[in-house]
């Protein structure tokens, strides 16, 4: 297969080969179900409960408070849609600029006759705590609304600082999730200490397998399963464990953990050559006034189609993404670019590169290179057609 430089690791990542390595056994010859109480089944239990315990240690949490499901998706749908079943809050309240999985879903609730509130973004993509403190439930006696504000964006890579927000929503009695689907492997996270009462993870945005996540959840909150059968995770999320990728997400884990101490000053490095490279080219870059994961970016050139300019570089040798993945192939502008106040022709030209950890200098310098050449032909194609 022709295979570009991969600079699209916040759509998903490679299995690392140790990851693989711990996910083996659990393919072959350890195939038993966690649930049975023979050997089989005991050795699938045990791998579960280190995994869940590596899972745990990854943000401070405890193992208790781990719910093992598919992925990012689930775990948001689980926590916004178990919560508002089990507790019956008066709102939701959701950012702006979230992932599809929790803004479809709070907007599902709200069909449901459950009170929505959008929470409007500054021009960096955050949540400022007036905005939260105006959009809580005002009256006596109201409590428990649902608050989900994600810890750093997927498409910017802005991280919002969450503890103030979290001790204003304590203060009213909200429960607050915080998606960190995007921000596990790339900053340090602290379950506590951000004040959050659930959070989602996802493994294979963190060199883990596809179809493995979590909802770490304060065991306060009330959830109604949304998948019912079984009584697998203290009776959340019904169905026989996928153990294989689990002890994948728990390896994966650990060596997230371990690489903190030296991918986000190399990645960030990276990074600020792209930023610089991208710029000197005339590009427009988005949130870079704010704190942002180390291997993010996202710009746009003015009057060139992000689709467009994707295309070309994924044919000239390099992988990149035209706003969020999971929007790709629709030409409608970035809604988190919008909801950041960029107008919507600019935002239709935006590029996320996001890097990794088997990404070069050269590899980048590369990519500048060949980015300088298309971007001129483009604006060379653009200029005749006026
Ligand atoms: C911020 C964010 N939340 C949730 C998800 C969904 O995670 P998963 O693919 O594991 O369902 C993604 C994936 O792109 C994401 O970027």
């Amino acid at each position: 297969m022709f295979e570009p430089v991969y600079l699209d690791h916040n759509a998903t990542t490679p299995l690392d080969s140790r990851v693989l390595a711990a996910m083996l056994p659990y393919l072959e010859n350890r195939h038993g179900n966690a649930s049975s109480r023979h050997e089989y089944g005991r050795a699938a239990l045990r791998a579960v409960d280190q995994a869940r315990e590596q899972v745990a240690a990854a943000v401070d949490a405890h193992a208790t408070e781990v719910i093992f499901v598919s992925g990012g998706s689930e775990a948001n749908n689980l926590f916004l849609r178990g919560a508002a079943a089990a507790m019956k809050p008066p709102q939701v309240a959701v950012s702006a600029v979230e992932h599809p999985c929790v803004m479809k879903t709070a907007e599902d609730l709200a069909r449901g006759g459950l009170k929505f509130r959008r929470l409007a973004v500054d021009d960096e993509g955050r949540v400022s705590l007036a905005t939260l403190a105006q959009a809580m439930p005002q009256g006596p006696g109201q409590s428990g609304a649902l608050v989900s504000i994600m810890l750093a964006n997927n498409e910017t890579g802005v991280v919002n600082e969450l503890a103030p927000l979290t001790e204003l929503a304590r203060a009213r009695r909200a429960w607050f999730h915080t998606d960190a689907v995007q921000a596990l492997g790339k900053i340090k996270i602290d379950f506590r200490a951000l004040g959050v009462h659930a959070m989602t993870l996802s493994a294979h945005k963190i060199y883990g397998p596809k179809g493995a996540g979590a909802l770490i959840c304060d065991k306060r909150i009330e959830l109604k399963p949304q998948i019912a059968g079984g009584s697998q995770e203290r009776g959340l999320r019904a169905g026989t464990e996928n153990v294989a990728a689990i002890v994948g997400f728990g390896a994966a884990c650990e060596l997230a953990v371990a690489d903190l101490a030296t991918q986000p000053a190399r990645l960030a490095a990276l990074r600020d050559t792209v930023d610089r490279g991208v710029s000197v080219l005339g590009a427009t870059l988005f949130g870079v006034d704010a704190p942002r994961v180390p291997n993010t970016t996202f710009f746009a050139f003015p009057g060139i189609d992000g689709e467009t300019l994707v295309g070309k570089l994924d044919r000239a040798g390099f992988a990149v993404a035209s706003g969020a993945a999971c929007s790709s192939g629709s030409t409608d502008p970035s809604v988190v670019l919008l909801s950041m106040g960029q107008e919507p022709e600019l935002a239709r030209g935006a590029v996320r590169v996001s890097m990794g950890r088997s990404n070069t200098t050269a590899q980048i310098e590369a990519f500048l290179a060949t980015l300088a050449k298309v971007v001129n032909e483009l604006k060379q194609l653009t200029a005749m057609a006026v």
